[in-house]
């Protein structure tokens, strides 16, 4: 390919080798090229790309700025590099500064001069912003229906064990009784706020920056409007400065993806945690446990301390994209070429990380026996007989100081709670009657909890069949989004 020096730098025969090659009358350093280039990692916008040009290319020829030749041209010649770059067939160039310039590029291989008039009234700039928005729209979408699996695993899960007891945890100290179902639909929850947040900044993506050409927009009498019906795009950019420096969608998508790793590393924990010859209230299945080089009984989670360690580098694309943009000055800059890898990553990282819990979570053996043990300890219930105290009159500070008492004793005597009699009780309180002694069964103990959001059977299957109907919600406005 022809490179340094032309004499004339005008209608070029082949491909010229740089976008902007008329400007500069040495070819560009090697180091130069390599240090800038893009290319690398924004050559997955290429589908994004073809489709901007493509709609691009029409609205040239509806206004008039185009021929109709050039546009059929065009429109072939756009299609088939993205057949090669599909099939991965399509060979860089060192030359080619990222995915927009090494298309235009191969389109000029492919249909000549023509090429040359795709770009009318557009910057790579308006083009770049307009292709990670339709990028981030999609995976958008994909984030939404990673979220809904990996709830499905969890409430298929939830509705086998309604009213399976398991003890709930402050500061990791057995603390009162909750099911396994209410357990792994506080998973559910957090979830359902990540997908909610994800369509609260589908909408903020949801607008065509394209048009705004390098930062003024064009003397040409493009038609947005036209472009953004055929992008689908909900609304168009108010400010052209704005729209090709603004790269809120992309933070507001990563800072969706670190909280979503958050929750996610939170679960990985508590599986972690619980498949530990200390909890042993599950086991990983084989498909999903990794073992030791040296000790031959070891079944470890690497998974999910994977998927716990992740949420390290998620946070840290989301320090890494606001850092990118402090201190900005509008409109364009080429720093913002440093939003794809963080972007990208947030992204990728979530989405694996989505799927595969979504698959340990479904295959999880949960071993119902030790957790109904652990449930099973009495001094989950000291709350219950403060409570039995409430209810009969007693003040709660004067009733949880008593019962308090009465843990203390049974502790020193190597008793529990439930091993004292109704006339131990009532030489505490004669506020203490018959009912104190049957506080202690666990499954009946569940059933007291029938508030809005507590832990009772009856409250988990209602809580269950919304979550149920909320997924599936989610699953219709995935399929309409990506429609
Ligand atoms: N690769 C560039 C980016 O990702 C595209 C825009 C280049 N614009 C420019 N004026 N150099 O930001």
């Amino acid at each position: 390919m022809a490179r340094g020096k032309r004499k004339d730098p005008a209608p070029a025969r082949h491909a010229p080798s740089k976008v902007w090659e008329g400007r500069l009358g040495t070819r560009t350093a090697r180091g130069v090229e390599e240090y800038t280039s893009s290319l690398g990692f924004d050559l997955r916008l290429h589908a994004e790309d073809i489709e901007g040009s493509i709609a691009h290319a029409r609205m040239l020829r509806e206004v008039g700025l185009i021929g109709a030749g050039d546009l059929r041209a065009i429109l072939s010649g756009l299609r088939a590099v993205g057949r090669e770059l599909e099939r991965g067939e399509f060979t860089v160039d060192p030359a080619d500064e990222d995915i927009h310039a090494a298309v235009e590029r191969r389109l000029h291989e492919l249909i000549g001069p023509a090429a040359g008039r795709l770009h009318t009234g557009r910057s790579r700039n308006d083009q770049v912003a307009t292709d990670l928005r339709l990028w981030c729209r999609r995976r958008t979408v994909d984030l939404m229906l990673g979220c809904a699996g990996l709830q499905e695993a969890l409430l298929g899960r939830a509705a086998e064990h309604r009213a399976t007891p398991l003890p709930g945890y402050t500061h990791t100290q057995r603390a009162q009784i909750v099911s396994l179902a209410h357990h792994l639909l506080a998973y559910v929850e957090m979830l359902q706020r990540d997908v909610e947040r994800l369509g609260d900044g589908y909408r903020r993506c949801d607008v065509m920056p394209l048009g705004s050409g390098a930062l003024a927009g064009t003397t040409l009498p493009i038609d947005r409007a036209s472009t953004q019906r055929a992008l689908g795009f909900a609304a168009l950019s108010a400010n052209s400065l704005d729209a090709v420096s603004d790269r809120d969608f992309a933070v507001e998508l990563v800072s969706t993806c670190a909280l979503l790793m958050v929750h996610l590393s939170r679960l990985a924990e508590e599986i972690v945690l619980w498949t530990t010859a200390e909890f042993g209230f599950a086991e990983l299945p084989d498909t999903h446990a990794t073992g030791s080089s040296l000790m031959p009984q070891k079944k470890n989670p690497d998974v999910l301390e994977l998927a716990r360690g992740r949420v390290g580098r998620v946070t840290g694309d989301l320090v890494a994209l606001l850092t990118v943009l402090k201190g900005l000055p509008l409109a364009y800059n080429r720093d913002l070429q440093e939003d794809k890898e963080p972007l990208f990553d947030a992204v990728d990282t979530s989405l694996g990380t989505l799927g595969i819990l979504a698959d340990v979570v479904r295959r999880l053996v949960f071993d119902v026996a030790a957790m109904r043990r652990a449930a099973s300890d009495p001094m989950l219930l000291a709350t219950d007989v403060a409570e039995h105290l409430v209810a009969r009159g007693m003040p709660f500070r004067e009733a949880h100081a008593l019962v308090g008492a009465a843990v203390r004793r049974c502790v020193a005597a190597r008793r529990t709670l439930a091993d004292m009699s109704v006339e131990e009780w009532r030489e505490l309180s004669d506020r203490f009657d018959d009912e104190v002694v049957a506080l202690f069964d666990v499954d009946a103990a569940l059933r007291r909890r029938e508030l809005p959001g507590g832990p009772g059977p009856r409250t988990v299957a209602r809580a269950l069949s919304r979550a149920t109907a909320a997924v599936s919600r989610t699953r219709k406005l995935a399929a309409a989004l990506a429609g």
